[in-house]
């Protein structure tokens, strides 16, 4: 029987997929999940065909330069890929995927919890309770933003932010969206369309951020957008910490311009600027976005597909270089 193809996972993998994998490959494993300096990924690396990272390591060309020459794929565990240098990537030939698709449905379930989240407060209510802080019902006690009727903004409607409308539409709220470009009327649903985000903010009473983390969307957010939003707006970000100026939205929802936002995102996590903390109207997550038995199961099956198509001498399926 032929050698196994070696591959390196940087990260621990869910067992369903570290089976296949070890399965499937010689797999040199992190079983610890310990975060690996770009020198021991090059030495772990030596004799992979396959690299498996995850969206919070950064393969910079730093990274990728110091590779050895048997690398011919790096598959990263997510659907965004602002952490890789594709062209990096492209001038050592090494093939770079993602897994687009498959948590959409859980990004959008995660964005629907942070609005409504934000919306109802969820975490003074929880907090109150848990606490024994609740003395009974009262006709004020943690009234917050109604859904039902309002205008849910998305900036960035792929396929992620196409199930957030879908959502939102299922909870009575009026879809509106920017986008690089228009969608046919099929996938608008009747959605409203606003060529700038600008003019998206105006129209906003609820905004939900679901673009990639680019050089053009960098702190989209910031205080100048914000004051565009209508007074008392919430704003849900389930895509990357780099959209928001956190400056800007920790002065808004401290002054009331803002009523509330929903985080599961941040800059420079797992780092969260502490001031959040002190926030009662920010509704906070640890990046969950994904974190579903099947959707991480199938975020790495998407992964172990593209290595299988190399490893054959197939396009990978997911190819991004
Ligand atoms: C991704 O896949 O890009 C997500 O942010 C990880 O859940």
């Amino acid at each position: 029987m032929a050698d196994k193809l070696r591959a390196l996972a940087v990260r621990a993998l869910p067992a369903a997929v570290t089976e296949r994998l070890t399965r499937d490959y010689d797999a040199r494993l992190n079983p610890d999940d310990r975060t690996m300096s770009p020198e021991e990924i090059a030495t772990a690396a030596e004799g992979c065909f396959a690299v498996i990272c995850v969206a919070t390591d950064t393969f910079g060309r730093e990274v990728i330069d110091k590779l050895p020459d048997s690398v011919k794929i790096i598959a990263t565990f997510s659907v965004g890929y602002e952490h890789v240098d594709l062209t990096a990537a492209k001038k050592r030939g090494i093939v770079v995927t993602n897994t687009p698709d498959v948590l959409t449905d859980a990004t959008a379930d995660i964005a629907m919890l942070c609005l409504l989240g934000a919306a109802r407060r969820a975490w003074e209510a929880e907090t109150m309770l848990r606490q024994g802080r609740w003395t009974g019902w009262t006709t004020t006690q943690l009234v917050g933003v109604h859904v039902t009727g309002k205008r849910l903004g998305i900036f960035g409607m792929g396929r992620i932010g196409r199930a957030v409308a879908q959502r939102g539409r299922g909870f009575g709220m009026e879809i509106h969206y920017t986008n690089r470009s228009r969608l046919p009327a099929e996938l608008e649903h009747g959605a409203e369309f606003h060529d700038t985000p600008e003019e998206l903010l105006r129209h906003s009473d609820f905004l939900s951020i679901n673009a990639p983390s680019t050089a053009d969307t960098y702190h989209f957010l910031n205080a100048e957008r914000i004051a565009l939003l209508p007074d008392s707006a919430v704003v849900v970000n389930t895509a990357r910490g780099t959209l928001v100026d956190d400056e800007a939205l920790i002065a808004a929802l401290k002054s009331g311009k803002l009523a509330a936002a929903g985080l599961d995102v941040f800059e420079g996590e797992p780092k969260v600027d502490p001031r959040y903390f002190d926030l009662p109207n920010a509704f906070l997550l640890p990046h969950i976005g994904s974190a579903t038995v099947e959707t991480r199961n199938a975020m790495g099956f998407i992964c172990l597909d593209n290595l299988d198509a190399v490893a054959a001498g197939r396009p990978a399926p997911n190819a991004l270089t």
